[in-house]
């Protein structure tokens, strides 16, 4: 499973660098507006710094036109840039018609939560489909649930649009997305440092370092 982190801020994309994990990030205006810069420096800095992995940037315009002519703008910045397309029906058309044109745009449906939204996604040929399991939960519902169904979809059918599972809140929800198989997960930074910290690691590493001392083992 690919992880990619979730987040705006600078810092955290870095750190996660760093750790050798980072496969991917995605944005959204929340994310944008929380770093405190204007959007336009925020989304530059991010893709100086990751220049050669996927880096979801959304549009702002809800109309057809608008997010096509906004999408066509965002690719220019880079090679690498996902423009994040939210499931509607002007966002789909948007979709298939920058297909149809031929535009060399790499596409992520956005705000998805049910299967038949990730089918239409797939059937307009994006990139990625971002199913919310977070916000599902929100309502009473099962977002694994809704993103088990989808990768099923996604495996009978055969298609070639990757599962990027989003509005994750806590690591469980991390485990269960590999289980099912997802590709992709983006996961907020304060989930990423959950997964490797285990009270019981550091529990061990303080009696070992302890031992060690009474051993006389150093190097
Ligand atoms: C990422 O693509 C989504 O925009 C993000 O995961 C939404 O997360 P939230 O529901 O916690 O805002």
């Amino acid at each position: 499973m690919k992880i990619f982190v979730d987040t705006a801020v600078l810092e955290e994309i870095l750190e996660v660098k760093k750790l050798g994990i980072l496969d991917g990030v995605t944005t959204n205006p929340t994310l944008v507006s929380k770093t405190g810069k204007p959007w336009k420096e925020a989304i530059s800095e991010i893709l100086k710094e990751v220049p050669d992995k996927p880096v979801s940037v959304e549009v702002v315009a809800t109309d057809c036109e608008g997010m096509k002519r906004e999408a066509k703008e965002l690719a220019e910045l880079g090679k690498n840039v996902v423009v994040k397309i939210p499931c509607t029906e002007d966002g789909l058309r948007a979709i298939s018609e920058l297909h149809r044109e031929g535009a060399n745009v790499k596409t992520n449906v956005t705000l998805v939560f049910s299967p038949l939204q990730a089918l239409l996604a797939a059937k307009v040929g994006a990139t990625y489909v971002s199913p919310f399991i977070g916000r599902i939960d929100d309502i009473s519902y099962d977002g694994l649930q809704v993103v088990e169904e989808i990768v099923d979809i996604y495996q009978f059918y055969g298609f070639e649009t990757e599962i990027i599972a989003a509005s994750i809140r806590h690591v469980d929800h991390v485990r269960r997305c590999a289980a099912l198989g997802v590709d992709i997960a983006t996961i907020p930074f304060k989930v990423i440092k959950q997964m490797y910290k285990h009270p019981l690691t550091d529990i061990g590493l303080e009696r070992f370092v302890k031992d060690a001392e009474k051993a006389g083992i150093s190097i």
